[in-house]
């Protein structure tokens, strides 16, 4: 396969991308830089960009995919009721579970992989890396009083959740930043002021937005992307 192509497959950039990056001097191949998109790779060299590794020789190189999480999909690798889950969305050979939930109804970002590294150091509350919600909730506008609430903390029956960051986007449009994850939270927060929520979409983890990626989407994160998220649970 073509260096080009193969860069574009391993998710560093696309095809194109992955060719300016490939003339520019910054991929080698075995040790060599390569300055040849057409240059012919099957897959068992030791292929770096920018002096990092992209091929581990220590193991299978790991994948992680954001997928939109459409509603009635369950966010387990398997269910018992026999709903779609989020595995079933992607096309991939590795053996991936769901990093973290979203409640069946939500919809938004979740991220697949089979790091368990990474998605441990993602979802336990010690790494504190953001979660952002999108909620529309009922009874609305949201009084500066009740945001002000979730943002100091409110007492649920798990006890007290910590600061929030909130923003009333438009009237009964909150989003909301956490980096707890307990159960239902958001739903329950929002319950707490009297406000139930209608519907809630997470828009980011981390550093990483949902952006553009169309409701059941797929697109498996760059290296660089995989990084961010790294560095972000990894930050004092
Ligand atoms: N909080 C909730 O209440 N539900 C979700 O799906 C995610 C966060």
């Amino acid at each position: 396969m073509r260096l080009a192509k193969h860069l574009a497959h391993a998710g560093v950039a696309s095809r194109r991308a992955s060719e300016v990056l490939i003339r520019d001097g910054r991929i080698s191949v075995d040790g060599k830089i390569v300055t040849d998109p057409a240059r012919d790779v099957d897959g068992t060299e030791r292929i770096a960009v920018d002096d990092e590794l992209l091929n581990p020789p220590s193991g299978k190189r790991r994948v992680v995919y954001a997928v939109h999480k459409p509603a009635g999909v369950v966010s387990t690798a398997h269910d018992t009721h026999g709903r779609p889950t989020v595995v079933s969305l992607v096309d991939s050979d590795a053996r991936l579970y769901p990093v973290g939930r979203l409640d069946a109804d939500s919809t938004g970002l979740i991220l697949l992989t089979d790091d368990g590294d990474l998605a441990h150091k993602l979802t336990h509350p010690s790494f504190e890396v953001p979660k952002t919600y999108r909620v529309k909730v009922r009874e609305l506008p949201v009084s500066e009083g009740s945001l002000r609430r979730l943002r100091e903390g409110l007492v649920l029956e798990d006890g007290k959740t910590a600061p929030a960051q909130v923003r009333q986007a438009r009237p009964g449009v909150l989003e909301i930043t956490i980096h707890e994850g307990r159960k239902h939270q958001v739903k329950r927060m929002c319950e707490a002021i009297g406000h139930p929520v209608v519907t809630l979409t997470r828009i980011a983890i981390g550093p990483l937005r949902l952006g553009e990626l169309a409701v059941g989407g797929v697109r498996r994160l760059s290296p660089a992307e995989v990084q961010r998220l790294r560095d972000a649970a990894e930050a004092p």
